[in-house]
């Protein structure tokens, strides 16, 4: 990859895909330099959840100071740039449009190759800073937005196995977390709230969706947890139990799909993935099973920039370039 004066490849990542305005610069697609996150989660917290109109207004307020932040941070002119990578979809338009309209104009500016970016092929990529796992592997992606279960191959070319076929598993923590009074996002105040709780205490169901299916479902342990808060369980084994039938789910599907497919490696990514549970029960699992696992420190679980300066730079190696056509897409397929 050509680079700049400074001797390393400079990739500028910006993310705007929800409440989270992003940017960041990362060093020959594996040194973060900079990663600054603005959330806009408390703005929404008394709202229970995004309000897309206005998480887009405050996009196009943070976003450049977001960059400015990220260059001084870093200690890198904006001159010295060699690339800008930038979330394209999927996720609120307004807000995806506000980041790739910025992308565009500093690439245009700049003369340097643009990039989009999956959202979800993003947080894969989390895990490739500062290293690399192994390949190929299986990626179970789980945030606010996505369930999916993937395979990134020794070509980083992906294939989706399975997806949710209803809510994704941090919308239900946070549906749930919100319905007990956690607040919002209430994903990891769910978490706490569990570990004073007895997970056998509240049964709630597993959707297995089949022995070999890489689906899931989660709207009817959901509504089964939320029926059972009406009826008066108590707070922190409710959130136990329902934590327990979520990670069991997921870390059985994930393994199974691995032991089916002969990938010895598995990685977790997405804001749910920042759940200690989750990681705990798979790294037992892994253990078990003999599989490499590796996910990404919490702060780089959630939104961020520097896994899509990370995952831009690794398409631009490969060759992939966007045109000044670029656009925002809401629903962006994962290919
Ligand atoms: O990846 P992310 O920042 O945004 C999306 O792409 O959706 O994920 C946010 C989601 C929220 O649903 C939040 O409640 C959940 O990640 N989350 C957690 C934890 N930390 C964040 N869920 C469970 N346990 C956690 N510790
Ligand atoms: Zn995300």
């Amino acid at each position: 990859m050509p680079e700049g004066p400074t001797g390393a490849h400079l990739t500028l990542g910006i993310e705007t895909s929800c409440d989270e305005t992003a940017a960041a610069v990362v060093a020959d697609g594996q040194r973060v330099l900079a990663d600054v996150v603005a959330s806009q989660a408390e703005l929404f917290r008394r709202f229970g959840g995004v309000v897309p109109e206005i998480a887009s207004r405050h996009h196009l307020e943070l976003l450049l100071p977001a960059v400015t932040a990220a260059l001084e941070r870093s200690g890198v002119r904006l001159e010295a740039v060699d690339a800008v990578a930038v979330t394209q979809g999927p996720g609120l338009v307004g807000a995806l449009l506000v980041g790739v309209c910025t992308a565009k104009t500093l690439a245009w500016a700049l003369d340097v190759p643009l990039v989009g970016v999956h959202h979800v092929l993003a947080h894969i990529y989390a895990n490739f800073l500062p290293e690399a796992p192994a390949l190929p592997a299986v990626c179970l992606v789980v945030s606010g937005g996505h369930t999916d279960l993937v395979v990134l191959d020794a070509a980083e070319r992906l294939t989706v196995l399975g997806r949710t076929r209803d809510d994704a598993a941090g919308e239900a923590f946070d549906k749930l977390a919100r319905e007990m009074g956690l607040g919002y996002p209430g994903g990891a105040a769910l978490e706490r709230l569990a570990r004073g709780g007895d997970p056998a205490a509240v049964p709630l169901p597993r959707a297995w969706l089949g022995q070999d299916s890489a689906d899931f479902s989660f709207s009817g342990l959901k509504t089964a947890a939320l029926t059972a808060l009406r009826r008066g369980a108590p707070s922190a084994d409710l959130a136990a139990g329902f934590q327990a039938a979520a990670v069991e789910v997921l870390v059985e599907k994930t393994v199974r799909a691995a032991r089916r497919l002969g990938v010895g490696q598995v990685l977790l990514a997405g804001g749910v993935s920042a759940n200690g549970a989750l990681r705990e029960a798979m790294a037992r699992a892994a253990a078990r099973e003999g599989l490499g696992l590796s996910f990404p420190p919490v702060r780089l679980c959630t939104d961020n920039a520097a896994m899509v300066a990370c995952a831009g730079y690794r398409r631009l190696e490969r060759g992939e370039r966007a045109g000044w056509d670029l656009n925002a897409v809401a629903d962006l397929e994962l290919t």
